[in-house]
């Protein structure tokens, strides 16, 4: 249909239902889980109603959430609606339809579940934004460096076993990276030792053990990790542990929260979080996803690529500058197309503020205020009427050249990738950190390799990698 003839049109009742309260919400999560699993969930009820706007229920559902019901917008065209302050509130929602305790962030509501009315979001996220401006020489340093090392030990494990796991070298390398990159003070080098990165994950578990499924018979996980949440009181010493290296690492940071009127506790757990949950909880996701593309994209990508990195390398003088990468429009590109197939956050909550129509492609639909809309975002990452035939397919140069204009629907960091997060939007403030360590770990794998291959297979939140050969660069700086 005509864009402009869909604006004109009566709105009406987005269809789908809800089913009988309780009973109903609890076998459409097992069909989420273990039935259907998610992607199947979702595209199955489109298919269904004929429509990519519809009611559903989604998990947790009971006892977690008080109310699983949903609209969900599940295209291009309508889910940045999610995106508009205006229209939707951001708050108590980060993680959809329940809450973590705030046991588990020291008492305080973290800057991810504040909406932007409140007055303390404004502040944590500047103070966000001015510790990535003040450590952004850092990056690209600290990068290299422990991914170098990664690398090293990926050849080393090679040699022995003839594979090597990414998941599990990167767990506690982007780790090591980021509070590196961020506050200049080695986690391994605190008292903290080698156990930040499982302190780390088992603290995002208590957060998000709602929301994954480890495989397990559903017998076990459902009364385990699908009904109740569980008690924060048996993470609490990781959490300690994890507050004091913060706070002892993040001095300057934290002197800088104080100038913004933050206090220091209430900055440092928010540090915390940012750094924890969604710097570390995303990269471990992200990375693992780049690199599965990647790797399957197979070895005449693999030249491309590689050719790209080693010319704008060795134009800058043999350095990885930020400069450099910016003009490597491929790997550019083929980061971006991973963010779109592989968003490392798929879902996304707003409340409506006040009744309001919502237009897909070929409808429009009232909700009122007051009712939840809901984002399964790699259903609007792959909606065929933006993407083409190839909406489901990885295509490297996707977004080189004139295939840039399709940049806008791009949503992984909750907001187009042509747009910028402010502190009046809930914009992802790491998106321009995020997309350069993308393109960060595309550099460093071909300045040192002409090809490699991996096994790609799925982990508890995202894919997993796990390398099968690689193939030493012959030319350029790498070799
Ligand atoms: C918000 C994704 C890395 C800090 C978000 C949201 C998404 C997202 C989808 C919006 C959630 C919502 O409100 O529905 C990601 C992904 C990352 C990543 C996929 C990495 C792969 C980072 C980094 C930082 C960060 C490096 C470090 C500063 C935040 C914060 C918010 C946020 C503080 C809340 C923003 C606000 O309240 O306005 N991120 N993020 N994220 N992200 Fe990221």
């Amino acid at each position: 249909m005509n864009q402009s003839a869909v604006g004109s049109l009566v709105p009406r009742q987005a269809p789908g239902s809800y089913g009988l309260p309780f009973v109903s919400a609890i076998r459409d999560r097992l069909d989420f889980y273990y039935f259907q699993g998610e992607a199947k969930y979702f595209e199955s009820r489109v298919e269904k109603h004929g429509s990519t706007v519809l009611r559903i229920n989604v998990p947790p559902g009971p006892f977690m959430a008080r109310d699983p019901r949903v609209v969900a917008v599940l295209d291009a065209k309508s889910f940045p609606v999610l995106f508009d302050v205006d229209k939707v509130e951001k708050k108590n929602l980060f993680t959809g339809t329940y809450m973590p305790s705030t046991s588990l962030t020291g008492g305080f509501r973290v800057c991810s579940y504040l909406d932007p009315s409140e007055p303390t979001h404004a502040k944590v996220k500047q103070l966000l934004f001015s510790l990535l401006a003040s450590r952004k020489d850092a990056v690209i340093p600290a990068f290299r460096s422990h991914f170098s090392s990664l690398l090293a030990t990926v050849e080393s494990q090679l040699v022995l076993a003839g594979k090597s796991n990414f998941n599990t070298l990167n767990d506690f390398t982007s780790f090591e990276f980021i509070a590196d990159a961020y506050f200049g003070v080695l986690p391994s080098a605190s008292d903290l030792g080698t156990t930040g990165p499982t302190k780390a994950a088992k603290w995002l578990i208590f957060q998000l053990h709602p929301l994954v499924t480890f495989g397990l018979p559903l017998i076990l996980e459902e009364p385990l990790l699908h009904t109740v949440l569980l008690p924060p009181i048996f993470v609490s010493g990781d959490y300690k542990a994890l507050y004091k290296y913060f706070y002892a690492a993040a001095t300057k940071a934290l002197d800088m929260a104080e100038s913004l009127g933050l206090n220091r506790d209430e900055a440092c757990h928010n540090l915390l979080f940012a750094t924890v949950f969604n710097s570390y909880g995303g990269l471990k996701v992200m990375l693992p996803g780049i690199l599965g593309r990647i790797a399957e994209a197979g070895e005449k990508f693999h030249q491309r690529l590689a050719a790209e990195v080693r010319t704008a390398v060795a134009e800058a003088g043999g350095k990885v500058t930020i400069e450099a990468l910016e003009k490597m429009e491929l790997t550019k590109s083929a980061v971006w197309e991973a963010l779109r197939l592989e968003p490392p956050v798929k879902f996304q909550y707003g409340r409506a503020k006040a009744d309001m129509n919502i237009e897909s492609h070929d409808a429009v639909f009232a909700v009122k205020k007051g009712e939840m809309l809901f984002g399964y975002q790699p259903c609007a990452t792959k909606d065929p009427r933006v993407f083409g035939s190839t909406a489901r397919e990885f295509v490297g140069d996707r977004f080189v050249g004139e295939g840039s204009k399709l940049l806008q629907y791009v949503y992984w960091s909750n907001g187009r990738e042509t747009e910028s997060p402010s502190v009046d939007n809930k914009q992802c403030p790491g998106k321009n950190l995020v997309v350069l360590v993308g393109r960060l770990l595309v550099a460093e794998m071909f300045l040192r390799y002409d090809t490699f291959t991996a096994d790609v297979g799925v982990d508890l939140l995202g894919p997993k990698v796990e390398f099968t050969g690689v193939t030493k660069a012959t030319s350029g700086p790498g070799a």
